[in-house]
């Protein structure tokens, strides 16, 4: 029984010695600052920065206030999208798999017929198509982290949490932002139509053109800019009698700058 009590005893010395060293004997080891490069890299940009990046792709690269704006009345308004998200997500027309409003948002720009928000479809499709470009592809082909601050600003634009964690080449990408556009902006309307080629299939004033298209000599006299916007954006969406659908590019939305398309609708709409 001695023997017992002298292993415990000696069993406690030994545990209340370890304590008492690691307590006093062992130094104090101080934090390791973060790694150099994420300091560098990620934690550069705050939450805010990569908001107003996110911004800045909205308005730009990304085209998005081509159809996104208030006065075309083309989409819908992007205040409240973080907040309607959630009930997005529990609508029987809903097809996505989106678990979170981050998710949600992220989705939208991608894979723009998950979710149709109604009376938004492309004409004929009972909204079940979107009429928006995949985001990540085509002329537009965002990258992640680019698409990642688009969501940011959506989440900050509607007042809800921003959740999107910062990527690490986020500063590599703002960078890019900041280069000149890729293409330079036409300088009126005739430089555009010459541009893009319109008078290939249209007469258009004073200019000759094919006859594949109907004649734009005075379509102000019988369409309106509203009409005119959505002709060039969703050449299908109203195909006048004797011509065929489908052959009028669909891809002007993409191509062209938002103030483009209105310095080109204002020159139609005058032709009277
Ligand atoms: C060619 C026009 C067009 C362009 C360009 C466009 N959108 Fe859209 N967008 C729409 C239309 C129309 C809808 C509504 C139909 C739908 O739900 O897909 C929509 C829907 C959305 C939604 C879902 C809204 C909701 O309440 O569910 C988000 C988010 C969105 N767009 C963001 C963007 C962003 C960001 C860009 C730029 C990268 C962009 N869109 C570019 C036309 C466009
Ligand atoms: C490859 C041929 C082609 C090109 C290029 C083309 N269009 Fe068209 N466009 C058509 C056809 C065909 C229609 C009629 C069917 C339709 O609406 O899709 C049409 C319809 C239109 C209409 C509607 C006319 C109406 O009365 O409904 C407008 C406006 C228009 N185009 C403007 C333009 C502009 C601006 C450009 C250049 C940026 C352009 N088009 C380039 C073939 C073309």
């Amino acid at each position: 029984m001695s023997h017992f009590l002298k292993v415990v005893a000696f069993s406690l010395l030994v545990i209340a010695f370890f304590t008492g060293f690691s307590f006093f004997g062992v130094p104090q080891i101080e934090p390791a600052p973060p790694p150099k490069e994420e300091a560098v890299e990620r934690g550069a940009m705050t939450i805010e920065q990569f908001v107003a990046l996110g911004k800045k792709i909205f308005d730009g690269k990304g085209a998005c206030t081509l159809c996104h704006n208030p006065v075309g009345g083309r989409a819908p308004a992007l205040e409240r999208a973080g907040i309607a998200a959630v009930e997005r997500m529990k609508d029987a027309r809903y097809r996505g798999a989106a678990k979170s409003v981050e998710e949600y948002l992220y989705e939208s720009l991608v894979k723009p017929s998950a979710y149709v928000v109604a009376g938004f479809g492309k004409a004929g499709t009972n909204d079940t198509e979107s009429p928006m470009p995949d985001a990540s592809a085509g002329s537009i082909r965002l990258s992640e982290a680019e698409l990642r601050a688009v969501v940011a600003y959506l989440q900050d634009l509607s007042g809800v949490e921003v959740t999107v964690r910062i990527p690490t080449d986020a500063g590599a990408t703002a960078k890019a932002q900041d280069k000149p556009a890729q293409r330079a902006p036409a300088k009126n309307a005739e430089e555009l139509i010459a541009q893009f080629a319109c008078t290939a299939c249209h007469k258009i004033g004073a200019q000759a053109g094919g006859p594949i298209g109907p004649d734009l000599s005075r379509i102000g006299a019988s369409r309106d800019a509203a009409y005119l916007r959505r002709a060039i954006l969703e050449p299908n969406a109203d195909v006048p009698k004797g011509f065929a659908p489908g052959v009028m590019p669909a891809t002007y939305g993409e191509q062209l700058y938002a103030r483009e398309l209105e310095v080109l609708v204002a020159y139609l709409a005058a032709l009277k």
